[in-house]
């Protein structure tokens, strides 16, 4: 973020290095049921980012001393496999990965009826096999269809998507060169139909105007991706193809 550079990310017509307007999403593709033993599974492609994700439980939560009394613990794990970025990443979790998988637990558990499965826990895999900018975001995504795939009651489907700033502009869903160079970063989940925010995060410096606006873009981004999710999930039970 906000790496020196003379590359121009907006050109004369106002568009982005990949012929983007500021507002548009990258194209996104998903599908449910992915994965034969888990519990519940989705793939998403969604620009570069080739993500799946993977649920398993509620099952009694073990060693015991995980277990809550009043509701199932959500543990998420966010992994990016070595050939995922440009330079091989060293297997195993980094502090990177630590925090997003923290951040994607309290996002999702915020969403779930934890209560209803007292002294449970209920595993989410991420697993990154192409990484393009914007993976915790489309983890997100995919993890809560993996989670209405499995059939965990939740709140409503959670939507991940981000904003942010190159070359004084506000642009919705940053690319790996946006997000290298650009300004700010604003990753952001959201339920659509409330409007409530699960995660917020933001890397870089906006305005607080500049910040509102990167949240209007991207809640009304999520309306369009939660109708994506929904009928991707529909499709499941009809046999469709997969949802673009
Ligand atoms: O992926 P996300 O935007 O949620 O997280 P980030 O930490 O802002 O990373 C942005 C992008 O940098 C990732 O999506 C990868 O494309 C890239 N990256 C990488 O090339 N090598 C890493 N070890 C970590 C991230």
């Amino acid at each position: 973020m906000g790496m020196k550079t003379d590359m121009r990310l907006i050109d004369d017509n106002g568009l982005r290095i990949d012929g983007r307007l500021p507002n548009q999403l990258r194209p996104i593709k998903m599908q449910v049921g992915v994965l034969k033993r888990a519990d519940g599974s989705a793939y998403i492609e969604w620009g570069g980012n080739k993500i799946i994700t993977a649920v398993y439980g509620p099952h009694e939560a073990y060693p015991k001393h995980m277990q809550d009394p009043n509701r199932a613990v959500v543990r998420a794990r966010y992994n990016m496999a070595s050939f995922s970025v440009d330079e091989r990443k060293r297997p195993g979790p980094d502090r990177r990965s630590v925090e997003l998988s923290k951040v994607i637990s309290e996002a999702l558990t915020s969403v779930i009826f934890g209560d209803k499965f007292p002294r449970t826990s209920i595993e989410v895999y991420i697993e990154v096999l192409q990484a393009d900018a914007g993976t915790r975001v489309a983890g997100i995504t995919a993890a809560s269809l993996a989670l209405a795939d499995a059939g965990i009651p939740m709140r409503d489907i959670i939507v991940g998507c981000a904003a942010g700033k190159v070359d004084g502009v506000v642009v919705l869903d940053l690319n790996k060169e946006e997000d290298n160079y650009g300004e700010a970063d604003v990753p952001m989940a959201i339920l659509p139909r409330t409007g409530e925010i699960a995660l917020l995060q933001m890397d870089g410096n906006m305005t607080y105007e500049e910040l509102t606006a990167a949240m209007d873009m991207i809640t009304e981004a999520a309306k369009k991706i939660h109708q994506m999710q929904v009928d991707t999930l529909k499709s499941k039970y009809r046999g469709d193809e997969d949802v673009e």
